[in-house]
């Protein structure tokens, strides 16, 4: 197959947000299109751009730069509503959509009923997930489950009628056997989200034809993972997972192009470890720790607000993404939360409950509950971190803690962000 344009994926190695938005915004400049592979509603993609504060949760960050066709594919669940709503909100802030955004004609929808599913399975379950309650879990149900609505499924009212009034009925069954009531609205909610069919048909396409129609005329693209692989739905710490594949193959089967078109994959790494849900976080902090650097790192969910809990830099896991996502870099954000922190801990292995000493992650995730982190100690560097845009130009013990991560992660450290803004990124190598 002739190769001629780069097609980049851009993976989350932690519990989610790692600062993919960010790096999917700067590194956006230099290409194309930009596609999102998987997920719905329940990410949060945070970028500043100059003072201006964005919030994305379904549109590509791509869309940030002027001229770069942002598309969804396949692999996401779209919240047709809450869609438009991102997407009307963007373009009154005077951001040019028309004609850059495009949604896969085979990507399911995700309809007010799988929100309602979604909280109501939630607050009736014994062991909760703690999902965004963005009906991620019922939709990509409906999709396994083969009763999902496509968004080409639009385009036909019968199809359409028939599929959607099957779907009202099984929710009704399934929230009385959750004890749980339906809103008296649901019909109309759902009737207001269908309006919005011909909108999205106007812009639905094919994103796999696209993309490799575009590497073939030696564009370049990026695929952008939402959650992260600690989140994958077969190698993250299931149940406590989202209900998609997060890491970095699904990028080929959530958007529609061959895996061989893939010739980079650059995993997003936090400088240290949060979590947003239930769930083991083996390298929980203290609570006083845990509250600070909650504080310093303004730890708290792009999407529900929940606050994050926060651990030290886990090394176990961030060599697992490496190895699941095959990645070829890595870009670690938020170095400039650790600027006032006189020591730091990295995990470099677990003590399992009997005894014994791994460098794997577990598979079993009630004894990742239990297994007490091996950590190293590094000396923090206290001086800010925030102005520094040369790797020469850091403090040393900063630059010998990235030096650490990329030897424990086994991947080339190749972007270090020390900041919100756009420019607040060091090139490395
Ligand atoms: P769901 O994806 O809403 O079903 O939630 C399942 C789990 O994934 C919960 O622990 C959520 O907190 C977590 N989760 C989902 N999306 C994100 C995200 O974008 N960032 C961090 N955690 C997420």
């Amino acid at each position: 197959m002739p190769q001629q344009g780069t097609c980049t994926v851009i993976v989350g190695c932690q519990w989610g947000d790692e600062g993919k938005g960010k790096i999917v915004d700067v590194l956006a400049e230099d290409v194309d299109i930009v596609a999102r592979y998987q997920g719905g509603a329940n990410a949060g993609h945070t970028v500043k751009v100059g003072e201006e504060l964005f919030v994305l949760h379904q549109i590509p960050s791509g869309i940030l730069h002027d001229g770069k066709r942002c598309l969804l594919g396949n692999g996401v669940v779209l919240d047709i509503v809450q869609f438009f709503q991102e997407y009307d909100a963007l373009v009154a802030r005077g951001i040019e959509l028309d004609g850059h955004v495009g949604v896969s004609l085979r990507a399911q929808l995700l309809l007010p009923y799988h929100r309602l599913l979604d909280q109501a399975s939630e607050s009736s379950a014994a062991e909760k997930i703690g999902t965004t309650g963005r009906g991620i879990g019922p939709a990509y149900e409906d999709k396994a489950g083969r009763r999902g609505v496509r968004v080409a499924d639009l385009g036909n009212a019968e199809r359409l009628a028939k599929r959607v009034g099957e779907a009202r009925e099984r929710t009704r069954r399934r929230l009385e056997l959750l004890g749980a009531k339906g809103p008296a609205d649901l019909d109309r909610a759902i009737d207001e989200a269908l309006a919005l069919g011909p909108r999205l048909l106007d812009i639905a396409c094919d994103p796999g034809l696209e993309i490799t129609t575009a590497l073939r005329a030696g564009r370049r693209v990026l695929l952008e993972g939402a959650q992260g692989t600690a989140l994958d739905l077969d190698h993250g710490t299931y149940p406590f997972v989202t209900s998609s594949n997060t890491t970095a193959a699904a990028a080929a089967t959530g958007t529609g192009i061959g895996p061989t078109w893939i010739d980079a994959v650059v995993g997003v790494v936090k400088a240290y470890t949060t979590r947003v849900g239930e769930g083991p976080l083996p390298t929980a902090l203290d609570p006083d720790m845990d509250e600070k650097v909650r504080q310093l790192g303004g730890e708290f969910g792009a999407t529900t607000g929940r606050p994050r809990r926060c651990g030290w830099f886990d090394s176990v896991i961030t060599r697992y993404a490496s190895q699941v996502n095959g990645l070829t870099g890595v870009a670690v954000t938020k170095l400039d939360v650790l600027d006032t922190l006189p020591e730091l801990k990295v995990a470099t292995a677990y003590k399992l409950p009997d005894g014994c000493v791994t460098e794997s992650f577990p598979a079993d995730t009630w004894s990742l509950s239990a297994v007490e982190p091996v950590y190293e100690t590094l000396p923090g560097w206290l001086a800010p971190t925030g102005n520094v845009r040369r790797l020469a130009d850091l403090p040393r013990n900063a630059r010998a803690y990235l030096d650490r991560i990329e030897e424990l992660t086994r991947a080339p450290v190749q972007w270090v962000s020390v900041g919100v803004k756009r420019s607040q990124i060091i090139p490395v190598g």
